[in-house]
């Protein structure tokens, strides 16, 4: 078993005692860096930078050398899944994804079809670079995260053919043409399985799946839409690699009235955004999964004084932690950090997660 410096992230996933808080941020490797943008520039576009699997481990890497973050997330994207299907991915300038191949007929989403996980060996090619940059003697820094869109928001994308305010056609064919919804559905399942459990094979030692507008269903829909094939996908991943236990985590944005639920997914941990109170969503799922999250992102607008206060905050909400208990919290934003967050107020969270937490876990308050 290779060695990790700090697995922090990995014990609180896996709900074993920890020193202190983890934390890392979803987007951490963005346009608020200029660093990142840097690199943008060099590669010509998103996904220029994507593909790349150089680019991609030295962009992955760039928060990391600023701040003393206890994970790395693998820089990709969750629409690279759809585009190997054929759907054809652009990112027009200041304007988000769009699909060339948009999903509008019968016959195109019955000739959908599980991609050749060929044509994302840039991915797994990345992944086994940054687990080689984050080693050094030996020793890894700390563990690198793989993830995937749930195959509810990737339906999402690949039916409106870009984002949208309320997923006026995606929701027309789920509510008009169920059928058609749910052979959607059991592709992009089988799919993000065998996507993940080739990150996984690739080096990823934690996978997180991303329900981002798993959110925007109605209760009942999103149990029939969206949660069960997160389960699919996540009772097909392969859970142990090079003698560890690779954890999941399940973020649905907006899941907080379904986070019981959730929690029998077969999930290891559930991320939740700022809706959510940490110590009312630890009382319903019980032990059965850890936490991640859920400081607003924009709070990181606020003067460095004001981030402390909300940070500790944020700690607190979580509860008591016993001297030596298994807490299982990951401290994370609610969504991904805004592209126009100064860079230096990350650094103010960073230090504050740890500090805080350091002094919450062996008060055992
Ligand atoms: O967290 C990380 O640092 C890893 C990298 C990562 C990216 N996208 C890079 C990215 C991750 C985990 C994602 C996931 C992703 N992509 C999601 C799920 C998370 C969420 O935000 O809800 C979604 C919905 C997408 C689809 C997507 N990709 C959109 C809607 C956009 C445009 C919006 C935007 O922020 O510009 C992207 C582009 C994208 N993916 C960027 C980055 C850093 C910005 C692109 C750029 O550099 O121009």
């Amino acid at each position: 078993m290779s060695t990790i410096a700090n697995d922090t992230f990995l014990r609180a996933l896996l709900r074993q005692p920890t020193e202190f808080t983890p934390l890392w941020l979803m987007r951490q490797a963005g346009r608020y860096l200029p660093e990142y943008n840097a690199t943008r520039s060099r590669a010509g576009s998103f996904l220029g930078l994507a593909t790349s699997p150089d680019l991609a481990t030295e962009v992955t890497l760039q928060p990391l050398e600023r701040w003393d973050l206890d994970a790395a997330i693998l820089f990709s994207d969750i629409l690279t899944v759809p585009d190997a299907m054929g759907l054809g991915l652009r990112f027009a300038a200041g304007e988000g994804p769009r699909f060339e191949h948009a999903l509008r007929t019968e016959a195109q989403i019955r000739a959908l079809q599980v991609p050749e996980l060929d044509k994302l060996r840039y991915v797994f090619d990345a992944v086994s670079q940054i687990r080689r940059a984050l080693t050094r003697d030996g020793v890894q820094r700390v563990p690198l995260i793989g993830f995937a869109g749930s195959p509810w928001t990737l339906a999402c994308y690949m039916v409106e053919g870009q984002g949208s305010d309320d997923w006026r056609q995606t929701k027309t064919l789920m509510y008009s043409r169920p059928d058609l919804m749910h052979h959607i559905l059991r592709v992009n399942a089988q799919s993000v399985a065998a996507y993940l459990n080739a990150q996984i094979e690739a080096g990823a030692q934690a996978v997180m799946l991303f329900d981002s507008w798993g959110g925007a269903l109605a209760d009942g829909a999103f149990q029939e839409f969206s949660l069960q094939y997160s389960r699919l996908v996540l009772g097909a991943l392969r859970r142990e690699h090079e003698g560890r236990r690779v954890p999941a985590i399940l973020f649905t944005k907006g899941g907080g009235p379904w986070l019981r639920e959730m929690s029998e997914s077969g999930a290891d941990a559930l991320g939740v955004d700022w809706t959510v109170n940490l110590g009312r969503a630890r009382e319903l799922v019980g032990q059965r999964v850890a936490l991640q999250g859920n400081l607003d992102p924009t709070v990181l607008f606020a003067p460095p004084e004001r981030i402390e206060h909300e940070v500790r905050a944020v700690l607190d909400s979580f509860g008591p932690i016993a001297a030596g208990e298994a807490a299982g919290h990951v401290f994370n934003l609610g969504h991904g950090i805004s592209q126009f967050t100064p860079a230096e107020h990350v650094g103010v969270l960073v230090r504050t997660v740890h500090e805080h937490s350091r002094a919450l876990h062996q008060r055992g308050a």
